[in-house]
């Protein structure tokens, strides 16, 4: 099954109006490899700014709400993302599961909510440090996955992306071993809960991927592409990621 590498980036809480200039930098690398679907998943307050431009590379929100409105002060809905002009958004990053309190439960409702307004899904899940060091990270990563996914998860508007938490903006990765055995175990668990449709999903790998990791990551079997923190900020540190997946 060959799947179309999928490479996302991850500004978080990073980025104002100074930086669009970067971000059609992005698009021009973008455009320069379309073998590789590529993305930027932008503070709210750029998505609109950055939307309003040709081709290139999507752009997505960082998370939304479950609802579509309603008395929730300072979220954003599904709706509003695609308002603004998004097409992807992320759901699930550990960053807010650990920061804003958010469950599996509420992550497999924001995934629905952002399917029923028409935007596809990165859902994100991984372990801690003591889960990685007490032996049992791929059993713990897989119940979490099964847990956060949602109803009807396919292909076509659904991708996940494994990031250990602790390779997360640390410069630290797991052994390409690791990894592989990770990736291996969440598809054998998306196969027993969606069947032949896991073949087609796309499971990125996520935590310090950068210009100088992201060949070897790329060229493990199911790795299908990386959701990129720190290297995606500037063009010049996004791009050799961009090319090591095609
Ligand atoms: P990093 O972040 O590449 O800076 O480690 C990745 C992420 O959190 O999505």
């Amino acid at each position: 099954m060959s799947r179309r590498k999928l490479v996302v980036g991850n500004w978080k809480m990073n980025g104002m109006r100074a930086h669009l200039a970067e971000i059609e930098a992005i698009d021009r690398i973008a455009d320069a490899h379309p073998a590789v679907e590529v993305g930027l998943c932008l503070p709210a307050t750029l998505v609109m700014a950055a939307s309003d431009k040709q081709g290139g590379a999507f752009i997505g929100g960082q998370d939304c709400h479950m609802n579509a409105n309603g008395a929730h002060t300072g979220c954003l809905s599904a709706q509003m993302l695609v308002e603004a002009g998004a097409t992807w958004v992320i759901v699930g990053h550990s960053e807010r599961r650990q920061d804003q309190g958010e469950t599996d439960a509420h992550i497999a409702a924001k995934a629905l909510a952002a399917r029923a307004a028409g935007l596809k899904v990165i859902l994100c899940v991984g372990e801690s440090l003591d889960v990685r060091d007490a032996g049992n990270a791929e059993a713990v990563v897989s119940a979490q996955l099964l847990a956060s996914l949602p109803d009807g998860a396919a292909a076509d508007w659904l991708a996940i992306a494994y990031e250990p938490i602790w390779a997360i903006g640390t410069g630290r990765i797991p052994t390409m071993e690791a990894v592989a055995m990770m990736h291996s175990a969440l598809r054998a668990a998306l196969a027993g809960r969606i069947g032949a449709e896991a073949d087609k999903m796309r499971i990125l790998y996520g935590g310090s991927m950068n210009g100088d990791n992201a060949t070897e990551l790329m060229a493990i079997a199911d790795v299908d592409g990386g959701l990129v923190g720190g290297a995606s900020l500037t063009a010049a540190k996004f791009e050799p990621v961009i090319a090591a997946a095609g």
